[in-house]
């Protein structure tokens, strides 16, 4: 079973991705934990010490050096699909589900969170709606190469879970 979870920031991948991995008992990786693991660094400080350029080429990486067990969860940071091509790596490591949020659901939750955000930091409130608009359109045409799409707008993560589970197709049989 390998599930690989992506989507815009404050999507719920991490959440979701952990819960989901505890649920059927398989390892579960989060591409930004491993980073600010062996930086000993959170993202936000890679991104003021190293710049974003640099943060992605620390993802790209991140994907080409994971040793992924035969099962497994991974969540991915909300960019890193989007660069260097990786939402393809993605598809080749597993089953790649986009976690799709409506872009004001994504806005509120991100008005109450942007100092955690590195993209987000340096904006005036009433800047963060336009630029969000735009990245997400964005960003929208490469998560939708993802294999699966689920709109998660207005479940919660137990429901999310259930109708993931309950989509068998998406996770591969017992003996894999
Ligand atoms: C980013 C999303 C973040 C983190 C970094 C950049 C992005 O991860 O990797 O702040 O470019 O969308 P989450 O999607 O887990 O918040």
């Amino acid at each position: 079973m390998k599930i690989i979870l992506v989507g815009f920031m404050a999507c719920g991948k991490s959440l979701i991705g952990r819960q989901l991995s505890k649920k059927i008992g398989v390892p579960f990786y989060d591409t930004d934990e491993i980073i600010e693991k062996k930086l000993g660094k959170t993202v936000n400080e890679i991104f003021i010490a190293f710049g974003e350029n640099h943060f992605r080429e620390i993802e790209k990486q991140c994907i080409e050096n994971l040793k992924l067990p035969e099962n497994f969860v991974l969540s991915v940071g909300g960019g890193l699909p989007c660069f260097n091509n990786l939402i393809y790596e993605l598809n080749n490591l597993g089953s790649t589900i986009f976690l799709k949020v409506d872009l004001e659901e994504i806005y509120q939750r991100l008005l109450s969170s942007k100092n955690n955000r590195p993209l987000l930091i340096n904006l005036d409130d009433k800047d963060i709606r336009s630029y969000l608009q735009e990245l997400y359109a964005q960003r929208l045409n490469i998560y939708s190469n993802a294999q699966f799409t689920l709109d998660v707008t207005h479940m919660n993560v137990n429901q999310t879970i259930e109708h993931l589970l309950n989509n068998v197709n998406l996770l591969p049989q017992k003996d894999q």
